[in-house]
């Protein structure tokens, strides 16, 4: 299959390695970051687990979707920030037949997409892996999660199960759902109740739950987000959104959440695709949600301070 993946951050690289290690793939970054393209050429990609360093060389990175042409699967994994534009610059490697899957953070990437590119051959999903970039060429995998895909109508097509097959062939396990909106809605919820806190903070993800005054903040930033999505009529993956998210504080406790990450780097957050989308959508139902509010405005704050 050739596979083009569209942002070859920490996440979009980690895809690649595994995808690129089963021989019937044919694997392409693509970025804008010209020393990350030029390592991965001339290098490959070093990704760290554990104690452990494998090379992955069985990859081609470019900046130029001309070069790479129609793909038979496009992975979209650019920060939520840029889809509209990752997928209008690499529109080269979209062809009637190319099969288009987001597995972006946050509420509002599949519209972004269809906008360019129309609507029938895009796909979703979410998933828990956590990595970060080290440098160019070099990343490293901080946890293994589940991957969960589906078509936005839940049906099961064949193009779907070749993808999900595709995943779970490279290492990457994946479940197929027939409901993948109450997927990437499970992770928003845990996203909106880690990651601006975080930010805002600076604290890493287990001190959010050691401190009492933080983890109100956390569990009402993630109440709120289940009171849109239920009535949105969005069926939750799991009973207590809150318990969960705790658990990913746990389980996730020494990382530092990709918000806080984006903050020290002065880079620009997705906080309007998570707690801002919130926010949002509640409007539109009039539900209120004043902790999200708070936690979208004081991000931007120190979004304006970069
Ligand atoms: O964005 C992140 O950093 C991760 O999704 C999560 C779950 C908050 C853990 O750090």
């Amino acid at each position: 299959m050739k596979i083009a993946i569209i942002g070859a951050g920490a996440m979009g690289s980690l895809f690649g390695v595994k995808l690129s290690s089963v021989p019937e793939n044919t694997v392409y970054l693509l970025d804008v970051w010209t020393e990350h393209v030029d390592a991965v050429n001339s290098h490959g990609v070093l990704m760290e687990l554990g104690c452990e360093s494998t090379t992955y060389e069985n990859l081609i990175a470019s900046t130029d979707a001309a070069s790479v042409g129609h793909a038979d699967l496009a992975i979209i994994l650019v920060k939520s920030t840029d889809t509209k534009q990752a997928v209008e610059s690499n529109i080269d490697v979209f062809g009637p037949e190319t099969t288009i899957i987001t597995l972006q953070n946050g509420l509002g990437n599949v519209e972004l997409i269809r906008e360019v590119v129309g609507g029938k051959n895009v796909v979703a999903g979410t998933t828990s892996h956590g990595a970060m970039v080290l440098g160019p060429g070099k990343i490293r995998h901080t946890g293994a999660g589940k991957t969960i895909i589906g078509e936005l109508d839940g049906s099961q097509t064949d193009r779907i199960k070749t993808i999900t097959d595709a995943f779970n062939k490279a290492c990457i396990e994946t479940n197929l759902s027939d409901d993948v909106m109450s997927a990437i809605w499970g992770k928003l919820l845990v996203n909106a109740g880690i990651n601006a806190l975080a930010g805002i903070t600076k604290c890493h993800n287990g001190e959010l739950i050691e401190h009492p005054e933080l983890m109100e903040l956390l569990e009402l930033a993630v109440l709120e987000g289940v009171e849109v999505a239920e009535a949105k009529g969005i069926k939750l993956g799991f009973a207590d959104p809150v318990s969960r998210t705790k658990e990913v504080c746990m389980a996730t406790a020494k990382n530092k959440a990709s918000m806080l990450q984006d903050i020290l780097n002065n880079r620009k957050t997705e906080i309007d695709m998570i707690n801002g989308a919130i926010v949002r959508e509640g409007n539109k139902l009039d539900i209120a949600t004043p902790i999200n509010a708070a936690l979208t405005n004081l991000i931007h704050f120190f979004e304006k301070q970069r």
